[in-house]
């Protein structure tokens, strides 16, 4: 403990019991404080122990400390205690001087999104996109593998670890992701991050100068766009329709875009597949145009009917796919881990990016996960998610069938975590009111707005179901139903 140690001319004993004083009551030792022992103290302040107890005693005789068990010290909860005074104002200015990029962030005045993903008070029935099935998880199994690498991890769990990623996780991953997806890839070309967010934002540090053209889905994932923007890109929206990106609609090869970032195989926040058509023109329009294709594969291991779809990045031959996979929807967003799959000239670079970032993602998640992947208990579970993710999105449609019938519309194929429902008869700009109704009855619903550069006419409103149990999404829409 530091103390001010004032008034060299009284003795020692009486300077220190003056600074613990006054120290409680300004209240910086608060009612119940422990105070460090004779020993400890007198280390501290490199005097005699005897001199510590001396100041100790004394604060206990006027009732300022008590002694604890094993005679620790702690501070009254009687002690007289003053309000702290008033931190001194900072000097800096309100508005510093920002660089070109800090300018950017700070542009919107929704930047950054927070508070959005904490759950709002009253709310029984939330319909927040984002969250997963985390009822099905298992937890015990999980805390089991945390723990032994914990216990018996080698010195590399514990120091600095690989930019890349940690490498049996890397391996199983590209083994996975043959299995599951159809893509054939190197361990060599994965990189292991904290997040699609970092993955975004690795790329555009890597890829993007300000002023540069890119593409986007209209309506998109805003977590990509704003990274995006940040980095100074200009973004140009391509119309999504029922087959995804309309790639009829993409600027010439001429007209030097950087890069196009799409949602192929469960497009967001429409949920359109995209054909293999049109994939194929996509990847067509990317070469001619020499534009990389950042592949946003956020969910596409629920598929509820038919074949899981095969990544774009499995159809690419001129190596312009950056493919972007997380383990947000799949496990949980907590868990902060994502990867790449880049082409191999990005490799270096990108690595070197994540090195300037964060040097590297945490080691114990990384190889935890590698265990729950390689013991085959990653796939299994996802089996369980997915019939319940299932059996979740049936409740949703059948509810909604019932209770509002051909007021609504109900948009996207038979995969993902969400629904996005338009609502036929109620005009685009009463939605604030209605969503404002229907937290008033504790349901939580979100528009479609935000996803879009430009509000579309239609009202419609976004659905998350995977962390509803079915019962709680039936009684929620039956309440929605009921205010509109
Ligand atoms: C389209 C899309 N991409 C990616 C993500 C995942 O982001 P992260 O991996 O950073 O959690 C989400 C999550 O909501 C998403 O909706």
């Amino acid at each position: 403990m530091l103390l001010n140690l004032q008034g060299a001319d009284r003795p020692l004993h009486r300077r220190i019991y003056d600074a613990l004083k006054s120290a409680m009551r300004a209240g910086q030792l608060g009612p119940g404080t422990r105070l460090p022992s004779t020993r400890t103290l007198a280390a501290d302040l490199n005097v005699s122990r005897n001199t510590v107890s001396l100041a100790y005693e004394q604060l206990v005789a006027e009732g300022y400390v008590v002694a604890h068990v094993r005679s620790m010290m702690a501070v009254a909860h009687s002690a007289p205690v003053r309000a702290l005074p008033p931190a001194a104002r900072p000097k800096i200015s309100a508005r510093p001087l920002l660089s070109a990029y800090g300018r950017r962030l700070t542009a919107d005045p929704a930047m950054p999104p927070a508070g959005s993903y904490a759950s709002r008070p009253g709310l029984r029935y939330d319909f927040r996109y984002g969250r997963p099935v985390i009822d099905e998880f298992p937890r015990e199994i999980w805390r089991r593998l945390i723990a032994a690498r914990a216990r018996h991890g080698a010195l590399d769990t514990f120091g600095y670890g690989p930019p890349a990623g940690y490498g049996p996780l890397r391996e199983a991953l590209a083994g996975y992701l043959w299995r599951a997806r159809g893509m054939s890839c190197d361990a060599e070309r994965i990189v292991i991050v904290n997040g699609s967010q970092q993955a975004f934002d690795l790329v555009a540090r890597v890829l993007l100068d300000p002023g540069d053209k890119i593409v986007i889905e209209e309506p998109h994932y805003q977590g990509s766009r704003l990274v995006f923007e940040a980095a100074g890109a200009r973004p140009i929206g391509v119309t999504v329709d029922a087959e995804g990106l309309d790639t009829t609609r993409l600027p010439p090869a001429a007209a030097r875009i950087r890069l196009a970032s799409v949602t192929p195989c469960h497009q967001f926040p429409t949920g359109v597949i995209m054909p293999l058509g049109r994939r194929l023109a996509l990847l067509d329009w990317a070469s001619r145009a020499k534009a990389w294709v950042v592949e946003d594969d956020y969910v596409s291991e629920f598929r509820y009917e038919g074949r899981p779809i095969e990544a774009l990045q499995a159809l690419d031959r001129s190596g312009r796919v950056i493919y972007i996979g997380t383990f947000s929807k799949t496990l949980f967003p907590a868990l902060r881990l994502a990867y790449l799959v880049l082409p191999p000239a990005l490799v270096r670079p990108v690595v070197a990016a994540k090195w300037m970032a964060d040097r590297y993602t945490a080691m114990l998640g990384q190889e935890a996960l590698t265990d729950f992947i390689t013991t085959g208990r990653f796939e299994r579970y996802l089996r369980r998610a997915s019939t319940r993710n299932a059996a979740r999105r049936r409740a949703l449609i059948e509810a909604l069938k019932l209770h509002l019938g051909d007021r609504v519309e109900i948009a996207g194929e038979n995969a993902g975590v969400h629904l996005l429902v338009w609502l036929n008869d109620i005009r685009s700009r009463d939605i604030g009111s209605i969503i404002a109704r229907a937290a008033g009855v504790g349901v939580g619903v979100y528009s479609i707005h935000p996803y879009y550069s430009r509000p579309p006419r239609r009202a419609g409103l976004i659905f998350g179901y995977a962390s509803l149990t079915e019962a709680e999404i039936r009684a929620g829409i039956r309440r929605f139903a009921q205010i509109i």
